[in-house]
C-alpha cells in the first residue's frame, strides 16, 4: 500500500493512524519478520541482571515494555548496554545483589515488569523499593502476586488495601511455599519462582492449566535447579539458586505475528511468510483457533533456538467460519491474541463464541468491552459476555473513527480490521502499538498494495 493510503498524523498527545482503503480493495504480499518476543525479552533482561557474569541478548524487543524493565534494573545497579536488536550486553550483579534504588521504579504500561520484578525485589532483605506504572498499570490487580508473596513472608504495601500500585516493598528473607494458583497465569507463576530463587528449599507453583513456560526454560538454561510435573501442572525451584549469564536469542513474537496471520487470512488474495516466529506450544493457541476457523496456515522450517521452538509461518487467504474458542487448555495459550481473533471472527461466516477469558477485563484495557465497542463502531456484530465475546461474522465494515484506549493490541487489531472496511478508518491513540511492535505501521505499509 502506498504511504498515502496508510497515514499517521501526530498530534500533541497521540498519533492518529488512518487507513484509506481504495474501492478496489487491498491485498497483502511478502516476507516479514516480527519483533522479538515480549515475554522472553523481559525474562532475558531480568535473569541477565540478577545472574553472575555477562548475558548477551540477540533479537530483543525494542518496545516500550522491555525498555521499562531495562530502566528499572539499571536503577538497581545492573549494567545494561543501549537496547538494540543486534546485541544487548547485561553485566549481571548476582543473586540478591540489587541495590536500593534512589527513586521510584517505573514499570510504565508493563504488567510483566511489575509482577515479575515484585518476586525479585520482595526477596532482597534490607532494601526498600517503590514501584509505580502508568494509568493502566495502576488500575491492574496486583493481589494475585502479592498474596502468595505474603505467604512467603514478603512485606508489600499498596493502594486499596495493598492491591494496586504504587507499591512499596520492604525486602525480606522469604520462606519457600507450595502455591496452588487459582488462575493459569505465567506472571503469577514466574513471580513466585523468581522469589523462590532466594528462598531456602523448594518453592512449588501448581496452576489449573499450563501457562507459558518461558521462565522455566530460561531459569534452567541459566543454571537453576528446576523440575516440572506436567501431570499436575506443577513446577518446583530449589533455592538458593546459582544463575550464570547466558546467550539468549529471542525469537519473533507470535503475539505480533498474529496480526499478520489474521490479516493474511481475511484480506482476499493475500499470502504472507512470517519468518522466525516463536512457536512454543504454550503460545500457539492462535494457530489452533485459526485452524478451527479454516485458515490456511503452514508451519515451515521448524527448529529450536536457545531452548525455544521457532518456525516460519505461511498464511494464505481463505474463507473462514465461526467457531468456539474456550476452555482452560486453550485460552491461556492465546489470551493476548483474542482481540485479533475477534477481528478474524468478524470476517468469518457464522458465529464465534469466546469464553473463559474473564481475565481480558484486567489487561492493558478491558479488552472484552473495548474490542466489542470498537469493532461495533465499524459495523461489526459483537456482544460482550461476562467472560468473552459472541461475534456474528459476515456484516460489511465501514470506515470511521475508533480508539485504541491506549492498548497496543487493540490499536493493531483495529488497523487490521480497517483493511477490510470501506473508506477511511482512523485509529486514535495508535502510538500504543510501540509497546510491543514499534515498526507495525512501517510493515503494514510494506506488505499492502492496492488491488
Ligand atoms: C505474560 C503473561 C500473560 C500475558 C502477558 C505476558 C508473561 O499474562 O497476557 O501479556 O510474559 O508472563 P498472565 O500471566 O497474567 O495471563
Amino acid at each position: 500500500m502506498s504511504a498515502s493510503l496508510v497515514t499517521v498524523e501526530i498530534t500533541k498527545h497521540q498519533h492518529d493512524l488512518s487507513i484509506n482503503r481504495p474501492a478496489s480493495g487491498v491485498s497483502l504480499q511478502g516476507r516479514i519478520r516480527v519483533p522479538g518476543d515480549k515475554s522472553i525479552s523481559h525474562r532475558a533482561l531480568m535473569l541477565g541482571a540478577i545472574a553472575q557474569g555477562e548475558t548477551q541478548i540477540q533479537g530483543l524487543l525494542l518496545g516500550g515494555d522491555p525498555r521499562s524493565t531495562a530502566n528499572c534494573f539499571r536503577a538497581m545497579g545492573a549494567e545494561i548496554s543501549e537496547l538494540n536488536t543486534e546485541l544487548v550486553q547485561v553485566q549481571g550483579i548476582g543473586l540478591g545483589q540489587l541495590s536500593e534504588p534512589v527513586d521510584v521504579l517505573d514499570a510504565g504500561n508493563s504488567g510483566t515488569t511489575m509482577r515479575l520484578m515484585l518476586g525479585i525485589l520482595a526477596s532482597h532483605p534490607g532494601r526498600l523499593f517503590v514501584m509505580t506504572g502508568d494509568n493502566s498499570l495502576r488500575s491492574r490487580p496486583m493481589s494475585r502476586v502479592i498474596k502468595p508473596l505474603q505467604q512467603m513472608g514478603a512485606q508489600i504495601w499498596g493502594r486499596q488495601n495493598g492491591t494496586l500500585a504504587p507499591l512499596a516493598i520492604q525486602g525480606q528473607t522469604l520462606q519457600p511455599i507450595h502455591y496452588h494458583s487459582p488462575i493459569a497465569s505465567a506472571q503469577v507463576k514466574s513471580c513466585i519462582l523468581l522469589a523462590g530463587l532466594m528462598a531456602q528449599g523448594q518453592t512449588t507453583v501448581t496452576e489449573p492449566a499450563l501457562s507459558r513456560d518461558h521462565s522455566e526454560r530460561m531459569l534452567q538454561a541459566f543454571g537453576a535447579e528446576l523440575s516440572s510435573d506436567p501431570e499436575t501442572n506443577s513446577v518446583t525451584i530449589t533455592g538458593p539458586a546459582q544463575l550464570h549469564g547466558q546467550t539468549v536469542i529471542v525469537p519473533g513474537d507470535i503475539s505480533s505475528a498474529a496480526f499478520w496471520l489474521v490479516a493474511g487470512a481475511i484480506v482476499p488474495g493475500s499470502e504472507l511468510l512470517i519468518e522466525n516466529v516463536g512457536v512454543n506450544p504454550t503460545r500457539t493457541g492462535v494457530l489452533d483457533a485459526l485452524s478451527m476457523m479454516g485458515a490456511d496456515i503452514q508451519m515451515e522450517n521448524q527448529r529450536v533456538v536457545t531452548g525455544e521452538p521457532v518456525a516460519d509461518l505461511r498464511v494464505r487467504y481463505s474463507s473462514l467460519k465461526g467457531c468456539t474458542i474456550a476452555g482452560e487448555l486453550l485460552i491461556p495459550r492465546l489470551i493476548d491474541e483474542i482481540p485479533i481473533l475477534a477481528v478474524a471472527a468478524v470476517f468469518a461466516q457464522g458465529t464465534t463464541v469466546i469464553r473463559d477469558a474473564a481475565d481480558l477485563r484486567v489487561k492493558e484495557s478491558d479488552r472484552i468491552a473495548v474490542t466489542a465497542t470498537q469493532l461495533n463502531q465499524l459495523g461489526a456484530r459483537a456482544t460482550e459476555l461476562p467472560d468473552g465475546l459472541e461475534i456474528t461474522g459476515g456484516t460489511p465494515l465501514s470506515g470511521t473513527n475508533v480508539d485504541s484506549h491506549t492498548d497496543h493490541r487493540i490499536a493493531m487489531s483495529l488497523a487490521i480490521a480497517a483493511l477490510n472496511a470501506t473508506g477511511t478508518t482512523t485509529i486514535h491513540g495508535a502510538e500504543a502499538a510501540a509497546i510491543s511492535y514499534p515498526d507495525f505501521i512501517t510493515t503494514l505499509q510494506q506488505v499492502c498494495s492496492e488491488v
